[in-house]
């Protein structure tokens, strides 16, 4: 599955969640925690039940958190949703220690085990406090359920008392803590913080092609006008999938260190050439697959 545009839906808003099979987003998270007032929960579950059987796209719910009662309450609505709801997993926000994972890991468990599912739920474990870039590392690899690390820095700023800045030097050394124990952890490339200042389309690019640079797959978006430009950014350019197609053409006839275009080629270059190219097929067949009417 593709990670490079996550949009964040309100589960209260109804004419949103109308839109979610035609979003052009890799993934969309429904969210049941900060976008939705504490009085409205209940209303937004009760909607989630009437729209979810018709999702067709990949979707995971955004929680609350644990030790909460809506975390009670969110787990119960998944358990309603049985063999009915196609859903991909559950991201959990302000996670803090392995525990938090084990135990969302063990009622999804016993969820799948009641409906006999075949299929089982990930989680995607959100970062967003101090304590949980300290253990970004064991919340990474507490469950084999963990589908991706993602970062929440407007909650990260909060927390830590930082001021933000327009260079976003505040959430620099999270990001690539957060990249440095998902790759430790061997689970993909995690998924870069909103960008709140939605209308500004230069500095989301701005920033998603700094976040990239990174290390990070894709960024969690609120807005559908953030999609396009970020399944840009996270996307190779047709000049790397060029380069990188010359590049591979070129090793039958060398080995070992050699120049192309007055740069050097060694291992790692090619081995950087083999995931551009891969990275591009699986955008080409994900883009088959919508064209053909599935988005599994
Ligand atoms: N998902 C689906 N549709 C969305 C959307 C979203 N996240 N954000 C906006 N839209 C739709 C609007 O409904 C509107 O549709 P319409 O043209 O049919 O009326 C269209 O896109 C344009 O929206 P716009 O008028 O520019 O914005 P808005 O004032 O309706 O909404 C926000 C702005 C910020 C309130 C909204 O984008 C939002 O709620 N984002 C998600 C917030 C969230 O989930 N936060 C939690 C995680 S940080
Ligand atoms: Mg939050």
């Amino acid at each position: 599955m593709l990670t490079r545009s996550l949009l964040f839906v309100p589960a209260d808003k109804e004419k949103m969640l109308l839109k979610i099979n035609h979003l052009e987003s890799d993934i969309v998270i429904i969210d049941l925690e900060d976008a939705v007032a504490p009085d409205d929960k209940q209303y937004a579950r009760n909607l989630l039940k009437r729209h979810a059987p018709s999702w067709n796209r990949p979707v995971f719910i955004r929680i609350n958190s644990t030790g909460t009662t809506d975390y009670d309450q969110d787990i119960n609505l998944i358990n309603s949703f049985g063999n009915d709801v196609d859903l991909e997993g559950v991201m959990l926000p302000k996670a803090s220690c392995q525990d938090d994972i084990i135990k969302l890991a063990n009622y999804l468990e016993k969820i799948e085990q009641r409906h006999h599912l075949t299929t089982s739920y990930q989680i995607m474990p959100l970062i967003e406090n101090a304590i949980g870039v300290k253990y970004a590392d064991e919340i990474a690899s507490a469950s084999e359920r963990i589908f991706k690390l993602a970062f929440g820095g407007v909650d990260f700023i909060n927390d830590i008392g930082a001021q933000e800045t327009k260079q976003e030097h505040e959430l620099l050394h999270a990001r690539s803590e957060i990249v440095i124990a998902s790759r430790i952890a061997n689970i993909g490339q995690p998924i870069d913080t909103v960008y709140t200042d939605f209308q500004n389309s230069e500095g989301f690019m701005e920033s998603s092609r700094f976040v990239k640079s990174l290390g990070f797959s894709g960024k969690l978006l609120i807005h559908p006008a953030q999609i396009e430009p970020a399944n840009k950014v996270f996307s190779p350019s047709r000049e790397e999938v060029d380069d990188a197609e010359k590049l591979i053409s070129q090793l039958r006839h060398q080995s070992g260190t050699f120049q192309l275009g007055g740069k050097m080629v060694d291992k790692p270059v090619i081995e950087k050439a083999y995931r551009v190219l891969n990275d591009h097929k699986a955008i080409l067949n994900q883009n088959k697959e919508e064209n053909n009417g599935s988005t599994t």
